[in-house]
C-alpha cells in the first residue's frame, strides 16, 4: 500500500531536531573510537566501510546504581546461525515500564536519541512507535515483556540493616531474542527512557557470529519455462565464488554480487533510511543455475564451499514444464515478516507468520509445484537487515520450490528515482536489493517484468511501479508477449503484478493504469488477473472497462464457475492478504465486486487443461473461504 509522505512532518522533525540537538550534523567526521572499530570489525563482518559512518560512542544515562548488570545467558561469546539468546538484567532498583533492551548491530553503532529519525520511519509507511536512535537498533523489546519485572518477583537483597531486615532490594528480568546470522557483531544494550528519550544504562560485550561467511537462505526460482533449470540464490559474508552441488554429482559455480550504500537512492529533500541509518551490510549474494534437471521431479542440493562450509542437503521439486498437463501453485501479495520473539522491529506484518506456517504445512506433502509472491515482498523498506529476516522465514518454502516474485511499491518507489509513482515507499532501496535477492528471468536491470510458463499456464508478470503507459517499453513488451502465446500449449493466461485495477477499498486504484491495461487484457483473452497492494481479498465478475460482461454460475457444489469456453472478459482477484494488517472495504460497493473478505491467507490454485480452480485459504483455520473455477470446454 501507499502511504503518502508528508513533507510537513519532515520539516517539523527537522525543526525539533535543530532546536534540541546542539551537535553538528556531520556524519563524515568519525570519532577516533569509530575509526578504530573499522579495523576491529573488518574481518568478522562482510566488509563495508559505509556502515561505520553511523558509528559513534554511546551515551550513558547518569545513573549511579552500582548493582546494575546486563548478562547474556551464554557460555560462549560466539553466536550460531540461528539461536534464542536470553538476556537478563539484574540489580534494578526501580523497574520502570520505559526500560528496554535493544539488540544493536554492528556494536558501537550510534544509539544517540535522534528525533529526526521519526521522519525516516514514517516515510516508508511504518508509523508504529519505534526507538528513535541515530542507528537502527535491529530489534528492541521492553523489559516488562517479562511479567515478573514490574512486580519485582525476582528480587535480591543487596544490603541488610542491623535488625536483619532488607534495606536495599533489587529486581531482575529475563527476555529472549531470536538471533539470526547477520554477520556483523551484536551487542545487547539496556536503555532507560523508553523509545523516545533513550539513554544507556548498561551494555554487554559484543558477540560475533561464529561463521559470518556461512552460506544461508538458499531460495529457488524458475530460470525458464523448461522445468529443467532452477536458479538458487543465497547469502554469505564471503565474496569468493562458491558452488551448488545437486543431482547426482552435478555442480555449478556461483556468480557473486552485492550492493553498497552508494547504490541506494535518496534525495536531498527527503533523505532515505537505506542510505542512512537503516543501512546494513548485505554481505554477498551468490546465485547459480542448476541445469539438466527433469520437470516435476525431486532432486537435492547443497551449497557453499569447503572454505565457508556447506548448507544441509535439501530436497526440492522442479515445476512442470510449460505446456504440460497440470500445475498446482500458491499465490499472494504483501506478505512481509514478523519477529518470532517479542521484539519491535522496523516494520512488522502481523499475518505473515500464520500464512507462512499454513503454506509450509500445505507444501509438505509434495503436491504444490510453485509459489508466486506478487509484490511487497519483505517490507525491509530501507532497513536492510530485514531482508534477511524475511529470507529466513520463507526458507522452508523457497528452498524447496520455485518462488517467483513481482516487484511492489515497497521494493521500488522513491521520488525522483524513475519509479512511476512519486512516493518514498521503498525507503531508498529503489529495487536494488529486491533484484539482487530475487533475480527473475527479466531482460535487463530495473526492467522487472517477465513471462514464465509452468504446466498449462502462461504467466505475464508486470511491474506496476514502472511506466506502462501506451507505447512505453513495458507496454510494448506485454503486448508482444501476450500476442505470441500458443494457447494450444498453455491454454491459461494469467496476468499479474502488484497494484490492482479493480478494488472496493477507497483510493487504491490508478484509473489511468486501468484504462491502458484493460484493452490489452481483453484483446488477448486473459483469463485471470491477480494483484495485491490492497490488503484483503476481493473477486470480480468477468470485467472490462468497469463493466460486468459476464457473471459466473454455480456448479453442482455451489462453486462460482466462469465459462471461458464462451469468453467475455478476465476475472480479477486481489490477493494482498498474506501478512500486512488487513484493510477494510468501502461501504459503497460496485456491482462488479462479487466477494470481499478481510482475513489473512493465501490462494491455492490448480490448473488443468480444462479448468482453473482457485481457493482462498484462511491461514488460521486452513479452511477454504472462497473458491471459484474458470472452465474451457
Ligand atoms: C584480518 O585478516 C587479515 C588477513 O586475513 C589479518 O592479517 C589481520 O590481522 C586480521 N585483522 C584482525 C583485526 O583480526
Ligand atoms: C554454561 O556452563 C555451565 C557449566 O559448564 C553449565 O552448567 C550451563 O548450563 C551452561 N549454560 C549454557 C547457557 O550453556
Ligand atoms: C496435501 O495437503 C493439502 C493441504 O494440507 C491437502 O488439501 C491435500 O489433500 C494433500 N494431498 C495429498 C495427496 O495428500
Ligand atoms: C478464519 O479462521 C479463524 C479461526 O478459525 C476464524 O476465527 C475466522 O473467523 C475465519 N475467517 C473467516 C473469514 O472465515
Amino acid at each position: 500500500m501507499e502511504h503518502p509522505f508528508s513533507s510537513l512532518l519532515t520539516l517539523l522533525f527537522s525543526f525539533i531536531f535543530f532546536f534540541t540537538c546542539p551537535c553538528s550534523s556531520s556524519s563524515s567526521r568519525l570519532h577516533p573510537s569509530v575509526a578504530a572499530s573499522t579495523f576491529l570489525h573488518r574481518n568478522s563482518t562482510a566488509v563495508s566501510d559505509f556502515r561505520v559512518v553511523n558509528r559513534r560512542t554511546l551515551i550513558q544515562c547518569p545513573d549511579p546504581n552500582p548493582f546494575l548488570q546486563i548478562n547474556v545467558n551464554k557460555n560462549s561469546s560466539l553466536l550460531s546461525n540461528e539461536e534464542w539468546v536470553t538476556v537478563t538484567v539484574s540489580g534494578v532498583l526501580l523497574p520502570l515500564e520505559n526500560d528496554w533492551i535493544a539488540m544493536i548491530s554492528p556494536s558501537n553503532s550510534n544509539t544517540r536519541d535522534c528525533p529526526e529519525s521519526k521522519s525516516f520511519y514514517v516515510q516508508t509507511g511504518d508509523i508504529s512507535d519505534l526507538p528513535l536512535l541515530c542507528h537502527y537498533p535491529v530489534k528492541a523489546l521492553y523489559v516488562s515483556s517479562d511479567p515478573a519485572y514490574l512486580s519485582c518477583e525476582k528480587k535480591e537483597c543487596r544490603k541488610y540493616n542491623s535488625n536483619g531486615r532488607c534495606e536495599i532490594r533489587t529486581c531482575s528480568a529475563t527476555v529472549a531474542f531470536h538471533v539470526t546470522n547477520i554477520r556483523s557483531d551484536v551487542e545487547f544494550v539496556f536503555f532507560a527512557g523508553g523509545f523516545l528519550t533513550p539513554c544507556i544504562l548498561k551494555r554487554t560485550n559484543p558477540f560475533q557470529f561464529s561463521n559470518p561467511n556461512a552460506p544461508l537462505y538458499g531460495h529457488l526460482s524458475s530460470f525458464d519455462s523448461s522445468g529443467t533449470s532452477m536458479r538458487l540464490t543465497w547469502i554469505s559474508g564471503d565474496s569468493k565464488p562458491q558452488r551448488v552441488s545437486y543431482g547426482d554429482g552435478k555442480s555449478q559455480i556461483s556468480q557473486v554480487s552485492t550492493f553498497s550504500q552508494q547504490d541506494m537512492c535518496s534525495s536531498s529533500l527527503i533523505p532515505s533510511p537505506a542510505k542512512d541509518f537503516g543501512w546494513h551490510d548485505p554481505g554477498y549474494i551468490h546465485t547459480a543455475v542448476m541445469t539438466g534437471l527433469r520437470p516435476s521431479s525431486i532432486f537435492s542440493y547443497k551449497y557453499g564451499s569447503d572454505a565457508v562450509g556447506w548448507s544441509d542437503e535439501i530436497e526440492f521439486r522442479t515445476p512442470p514444464a510449460g505446456g504440460s498437463e497440470e500445475l498446482k501453485f500458491l499465490i499472494f501479495g504483501d506478505m512481509g515478516k514478523a519477529p518470532l520473539d517479542d521484539s519491535a522491529e522496523h516494520y512488522i506484518q502481523p499475518g505473515s507468520i500464520s500464512v507462512i506456517k499454513a503454506m509450509v504445512e500445505e507444501t509438505k506433502n509434495g503436491t504444490v509445484d510453485s509459489i508466486f509472491h506478487i509484490g511487497d515482498i519483505s517490507y525491509a523498506t530501507g532497513f536492510l537487515v530485514e531482508w534477511e529476516f524475511f529470507l529466513n522465514l520463507i526458507s522452508p518454502l523457497a528452498s524447496k520450490l520455485s518462488y517467483m516474485t513481482a516487484i511492489g511499491n515497497h521494493e521500488r518507489d522513491y521520488a525522483g528515482s524513475g519509479a512511476r509513482y512519486q512516493n518514498m515507499d521503498s525507503g531508498g532501496e529503489c529495487g536494488v536489493p529486491y533484484e539482487t535477492y530475487f533475480p527473475m528471468p527479466t531482460a535487463a536491470k530495473d526492467k522487472p517484468w517477465y513471462a514464465i510458463e509452468q504446466g498449462p499456464v502462461h504467466f505475464t508478470v508486470i511491474s506496476t511501479e514502472h511506466d506502462c503507459t501506451q507505447n512505453s517499453e513495458q507496454h510494448q513488451w506485454m503486448t508482444k508477449d501476450m500476442a505470441s502465446i500458443d494457447r494450444s500449449k498453455t491454454p491459461w493466461l494469467i496476468f499479474t503484478g502488484h497494484r490492482p485495477m479493480y478494488s472496493s477499498s477507497l483510493g487504491t486504484v490508478d484509473k489511468s493504469f486501468r484504462s491502458v491495461i484493460d484493452p490489452i487484457l481483453l484483446a488477448n483473452k486473459v483469463d485471470l488477473v491477480l494483484f495485491g497492494h490492497v490488503h484483503n481479498y476481493e473477486r470480480t465478475c468477468s470485467i472490462s472497462n468497469s463493466q460486468c460482461l459476464a457473471m459466473p454460475e454455480k456448479d453442482e457444489n455451489g462453486v462460482d464457475t466462469y465459462d471461458h469456453g464462451n469468453y467475455k472478459a478476465p476475472v480479477h482477484a486481489i490477493v494482498g492478504m498474506a501478512g500486512f494488517s488487513i484493510q477494510g472495504f468501502s461501504p459503497f460497493v460496485a456491482d462488479w465486486s462479487l466477494v470481499r473478505i478481510t482475513e489473512y491467507g493465501y490462494v491455492r490454485a490448480l490448473a488443468t487443461r480444462n479448468e482453473l480452480m482457485l481457493e482462498f485459504v484462511n491461514s488460521t483455520s486452513r479452511a477454504v473461504i472462497d473458491s471459484f473455477r474458470i472452465t474451457k470446454s
